[in-house]
């Protein structure tokens, strides 16, 4: 069983980032936090950091056949990547969105999410821990389905 992990834009500054906003945490130490659940469940995690857009889409048309969810931060591209949203559409896999922070409580541009309507939903405002709830969620369905 193996979980694309994406991370958008700007994730690769998390620890030093707005960290009143984001936490303290690098994004290696959370990447290495769901490669460790990851592992207890039996599953296996490939990960990739972009700020760019057609990476984004490109890792995944790539990693599709061989994948059975997606466990993905878009960070900005969240709130207005069709490019993104059609890629996961036409993956045909399960994914959940993860923003660290609540985005319904900040500014309002941020309230638009255009890949939440094909991904199994939205988890945001729970920190880095959003991850690991999203990867929870797509390796128990995966296995329900196996
Ligand atoms: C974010 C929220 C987005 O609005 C923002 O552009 C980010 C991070 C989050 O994880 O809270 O880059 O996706």
């Amino acid at each position: 069983m193996r979980i694309l992990l994406i991370n958008g834009p700007n994730l690769n500054m998390l620890g030093t980032r707005e960290p009143e906003v984001y936490g303290r945490d690098t994004l290696d130490e959370i990447v290495a936090r769901v490669h460790s659940m990851a592992q207890e469940l039996g599953a296996e995690v490939t990960a990739l950091q972009s700020n760019h857009e057609g990476a984004i889409v490109d890792f995944i048309q790539e990693n599709q056949a061989s994948a059975d969810g997606i466990v993905i931060n878009p960070g900005a591209f969240g709130h207005y990547s069709y490019a993104i949203r059609d890629a996961i559409s036409g993956s045909n896999l399960p994914a959940v969105e993860v923003h660290i922070s609540n985005v319904h409580a900040r500014e309002h541009f941020r309230e638009q999410l255009v890949l939440s309507g094909v991904c199994k939903g939205v988890i945001t405002g729970l920190g880095w821990r959003g991850y690991l709830y999203a990867l929870d969620l797509l390796v128990s369905m995966a296995k329900e389905e196996k």
